[in-house]
Formats: C-alpha cells, structure tokens, sequence
C-alpha cells in the first residue's frame, strides 16, 4: 500500500521511505467501541449539524461505525446508507438499527455513482494515508451539486501521545521507534488543495483543538491504545507491553491527566465542500 504523510503536497500517493503505516483495523471490536469509546460518535453530533440533512436527500454515511450517526441523519427524515469496512460495525449497525440499510464498502473502493445528495464522514478519514482515492470515489457518488462534510484528525492531531508513544517504544528497545504512522493528519491547505484539485468547491473548512476525555478513568489511556493504536504494541512481549505503557502514561500524566481523567490531544479538521 502506498502512503500519504502529513506536510508532502501536492501528490497524494506519494510513497513513505521512513513510516510503516496500517490501515484501519478491519476488526475492531464492536462492543468494546460502544462501551469504552462512545465519544466518537457523540462528538459526531455537531458534524450532523453541519450536514444539516433535510427530508428525502439520499446520504451515504461513510465509515459509520456502529450506525449511531446514520441513525440520527436518518431522524431529519434523510435516506441514509451507512458503510464500513469492518463486517463487525456493520453487523452491530444493523442489529442496532434494523430499520436502516448498511453495507460493508472500503472508503477507498467506493463503487457509487451519482446516487447521493450528500456524503458525510467522522473520524475516518484519518486512518487512510490515500486521501485522492477517497475522495475521487466520495466525488463519483455525489449528485451534481452535493457536498462532501467531514470531520477527523488533522495535522497536529494528538501530536503529545505520538511524541509519547515513540519515546515509550525506544525506551523498551524497540526497533519500532519513530517508524509507526498509523494515521493521516493533513492540514488545511494540504486537504484543501487536493480537494479543489479533484473537483470540489471548498465552502468552510477549519482546523481546531478538541481535548477529548476518555472513559474508564484512570484506565482510560490504555483502553485508548488497545482500541486504536494497537500497531505501537505490534513485535512487544508482555513485559514490554507493559513498560511501553506505564512509560506513555508517566510521560504524558502532567499534560493530559486532569481530574481522574485522560484527555486525548485531538485536533479536528472539519469542512464542507460542494462538487
Ligand atoms: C481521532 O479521532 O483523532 C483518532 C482516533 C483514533 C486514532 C487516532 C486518532
């Protein structure tokens, strides 16, 4: 697989010398999602509100997780069809949602063609270091005149944990340091640029702080890296599984634990474009 890193324009597919980098994990968890990580979603809400769906437009909802955002596009009276590459986040959609249509589709496959007034996406688009062919494919779906709302990390998202995660993994000896980049964070004229190159109109876009709480107290740090950062802990035996942790947390403790709570360093990207 070809990569994209942060700070390369304007080739998208520029391949990475240096990083090894993964696609989202196809087989996440779908319980553990819901019980320990439900902020995804419900920080999606404010992204919906942008969208601002109305009765009868046909919305494709891609990377809809467990289905709880197509759910609440579909409560404005929208035909929403939520994808995920993951058959386990489909499988949960559906038996949370029969009343709605989920399909398993990769972000970077799409195969629609003109069938959608509006494509939405939160916190995906991060996990896929070919942004062009996503975004060719999110072009090829929409009607003329649609709009391409999303919202997921950029640049400088959680810039403090991957600065701990790589000092952690050179400090268990790992030959892993420095070399993991599991996520695409562009920044505002780099996503800008490559959207205006490939046929959208960019109406609003924006890139914000977002320190994001997790669950779990003071658990909440490692139930983050078991659910999604999983490729650091790649190649450890269980002693420095548990090193590379307690390093990350003593490292990040001053700066991102507050009140019995880990708070994630997120930084969002947020637009809206129109073909
Ligand atoms: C994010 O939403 O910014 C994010 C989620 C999982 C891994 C990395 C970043």
């Amino acid at each position: 697989m070809t990569t994209t890193r942060p700070g390369k324009m304007p080739n998208a597919n520029t391949p990475s010398e240096k990083s090894e980098t993964k696609p989202a994990p196809s087989a996440w968890n779908a319980n553990l999602y819901d019980a320990k990580h439900d902020f995804v979603w419900k920080y999606g809400s404010d992204v919906v509100s942008l969208l601002a769906p109305q009765p009868g437009e046909r919305i494709l909802d891609l990377g809809c997780g467990t289905g709880h955002l197509s759910a609440q596009i579909a409560e404005s009276g929208a035909r929403v069809l939520g994808v995920d590459r993951s058959p386990e986040m489909i499988q949960a959609a559906r038996q949370a949602y029969p009343k709605l249509k989920f399909e398993v589709a990769d972000a970077m496959e799409l195969k629609f063609d003109g069938e959608f007034d509006a494509v939405f996406s939160n916190a995906v688009l991060h996990w896929i270091h070919e942004p062009v062919r996503v975004i060719l494919g999110v072009r090829r779906a929409l009607a003329p005149g649609g709009r391409f709302v999303a919202e997921f990390g950029g640049r400088g998202n959680i810039a403090k944990m991957v600065r701990a995660f790589d000092q952690a993994l050179a400090h268990v000896n790992s030959p892993n340091a420095g070399k993991i980049n599991p996520w695409y964070y562009p920044s505002v004229s780099e996503y800008a640029a490559l959207l205006e190159q490939n046929g959208f109109e960019v109406r609003f876009i924006t890139l914000f702080d977002r320190p994001t709480g997790l669950a779990d107290g003071a658990a909440g740090l490692r139930n983050w890296i078991a659910m999604f950062g999983s490729a650091y802990l790649e190649g450890l035996d269980a002693a420095q599984r548990e090193n590379f942790l307690r390093r990350v947390e003593d490292f990040l403790r001053p700066d991102l634990f507050r009140e019995e709570q880990w708070w994630a360093d997120y930084r969002r990207l947020r637009l809206v474009a129109f073909v």
